[in-house]
């Protein structure tokens, strides 16, 4: 399409005419300032032997040079003379990297340059992410994005911070250490931030509440510690923060809860623990809350119920007690519903039963007891993504005993839960005491009728 626009561009203007005598080129021939295609050449040089670029496209902004990769603008003051726009490197079609290629920190001098791309780039040479020392850097450039390096290591270096109109930066599943540079903060115009899958360490700067555009903060699978900065809050337009694996501690900031816009929130496989913040009921367009893998050990809040937006609520495997709140039964959006492996007691609130999007629900591994409150149609909806399994106290009805068995748990009453059932429900709170009273009952009966 560039290159359609870019022909478009050369046949309505007399590019190679005499006229030009203000052109600042010294060949005619030539569309682009030497100096600017000396650096591509040199940049095109250090990373790919795909072809012998000088060689085979002497003019690299013409529309007839090929060079897959690259995109070109027109100078706002001449026309005829074309700059470097976009630069994209690492998977065919665009220029596949060498062996030996190492970051090209020339690649910043580039005076127009808004985007530029590596990916898979930096494999075998172990390399840093580096700008030039002294020079501006390119102070067009709005999108980096370095992706997938492995070879790529090393800290994230300050200087980047001179990249003033930068709106994405994603520098995820590279091999970067160090801390996240608190410079970084200075990048007010930034509205996309994944530092994922690295292994970066060190706290989370308080500074980064100065990131006042951002949307987007993923700092997923690095080794981060210490707390959630307050700061956070200040983060007003944030749509989606990913927090999840990494070695972060301490309760969730009640600040959190002004993040208004917030509908992805994952805290996954941390240390976080205790209580939730009570404005938690203010995240009103949260679609996903994702916080498996935490040694929370408090009782799960009935306010995440009013949380109407919820599609995806996943608390797996982080020590929660106590009951399961009925207030998650108005979660009418709900797909997911994970609580697996936790401490939670009680009776499954038949409330959940009338949740008509759910699709995945594991509630796997508790101490629920009672009889399962869903009815057939609803156990037959979800078949096998229904897991009640480990939970010794819980059994269904014998009409629903063929998706009972699907969803791990057998009839009450049946030898297979005999006793078990009993067991369980002895050293539990009197609150359910009508539920165990009533399954003890139907075990009661269920031996009777064997005989
Ligand atoms: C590249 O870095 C890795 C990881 O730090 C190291 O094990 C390896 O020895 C380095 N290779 C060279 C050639 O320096
Ligand atoms: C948990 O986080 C650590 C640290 O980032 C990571 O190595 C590990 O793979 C994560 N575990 C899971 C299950 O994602
Ligand atoms: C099953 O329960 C749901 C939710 O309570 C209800 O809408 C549906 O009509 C019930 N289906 C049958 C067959 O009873
Ligand atoms: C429910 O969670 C358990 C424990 O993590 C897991 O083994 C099981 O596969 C899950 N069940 C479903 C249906 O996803
Ligand atoms: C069920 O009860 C019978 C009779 O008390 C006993 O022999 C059997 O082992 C029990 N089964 C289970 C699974 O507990």
């Amino acid at each position: 399409m560039v290159t359609t626009i870019l022909s478009i561009l050369l046949l309505s203007v007399p590019l190679f005419s005499t006229s030009l005598s203000t052109s600042p080129l010294h060949e005619s021939t030539m569309s682009m300032e030497p100096s600017e295609m000396e650096t591509l050449f040199k940049v095109m040089e250090l990373i790919s032997s795909d072809r012998d670029w000088r060689v085979t496209n002497p003019d690299p902004c013409s529309p007839h040079s090929s060079w897959p990769g690259l995109e070109c603008k027109p100078s706002s003051d001449n026309p005829n003379l074309f700059h470097v726009s976009r630069l994209n490197f690492g998977t065919p079609p665009n220029p596949t990297c060498k062996p030996t290629s190492t970051f090209p920190s020339l690649v910043f001098t580039l005076p127009s340059l808004q985007s530029l791309f590596f990916f898979n780039c930096f494999t075998h040479t172990n390399t840093t992410l580096s700008l030039p020392p002294h020079l501006p850097s390119s102070p067009n450039l709005r999108q980096l994005s370095l992706k997938s390096n492995q070879a790529l290591m090393g800290p994230i270096p300050p200087q980047i911070s001179s990249l003033k109109s930068l709106h994405t930066l994603t520098l995820s599943q590279n091999n970067l250490h160090g801390k996240i540079p608190t410079e970084l903060s200075t990048l007010s115009s930034l509205l996309h931030l994944d530092l994922s899958y690295n292994s970066l360490t060190g706290f989370i700067h308080g500074g980064i509440g100065g990131l006042r555009s951002l949307l987007v903060m993923d700092l997923s699978y690095n080794s981060l510690s210490g707390p959630i900065p307050a700061s956070i809050g200040e983060l007003g337009l944030l749509q989606k923060l990913d927090l999840s694996s990494n070695l972060l501690s301490g309760e969730i900031p009640a600040s959190l809860s002004s993040l208004g816009y917030l509908s992805f929130l994952a805290l996954s496989n941390n240390s976080f623990k205790g209580g939730f913040p009570g404005g938690l009921t203010k995240l009103q367009n949260l679609q996903y809350f994702i916080m498996d893998d935490n040694p929370m050990f408090v009782t799960l809040p009935s306010e995440l119920g009013s949380l109407s937006r919820l599609q995806e609520l996943r608390l797996a495997n982080s020590g929660y007690s106590g009951p399961i709140p009925e207030s998650f039964g108005s979660l009418s959006k709900l797909t997911t519903l994970s609580l697996q492996n936790n401490r939670l007691t009680g009776g499954i609130p038949e409330e959940l039963g009338g949740l008509s999007h759910i699709y995945h629900l594991n509630l796997s591994k508790n101490m629920l007891n009672g009889v399962v409150p869903f009815n057939e149609s609803f156990m037959r909806r979800l078949g096998r993504s229904l897991d009640l399994s480990g939970n010794p106290g819980l059994c269904v009805n014998g009409e629903d005993g063929f998706e009972g068995a699907k969803a791990g748990i057998g009839v009450c009453g049946n030898s297979r839960n005999n006793g078990t059932v009993v067991m369980q429900g002895l050293p539990l709170k009197s609150s359910c005491a009508p539920v165990l009273l009533s399954n003890l009952l139907l075990v009661l009966l269920g031996s009777l009728s064997m005989f």
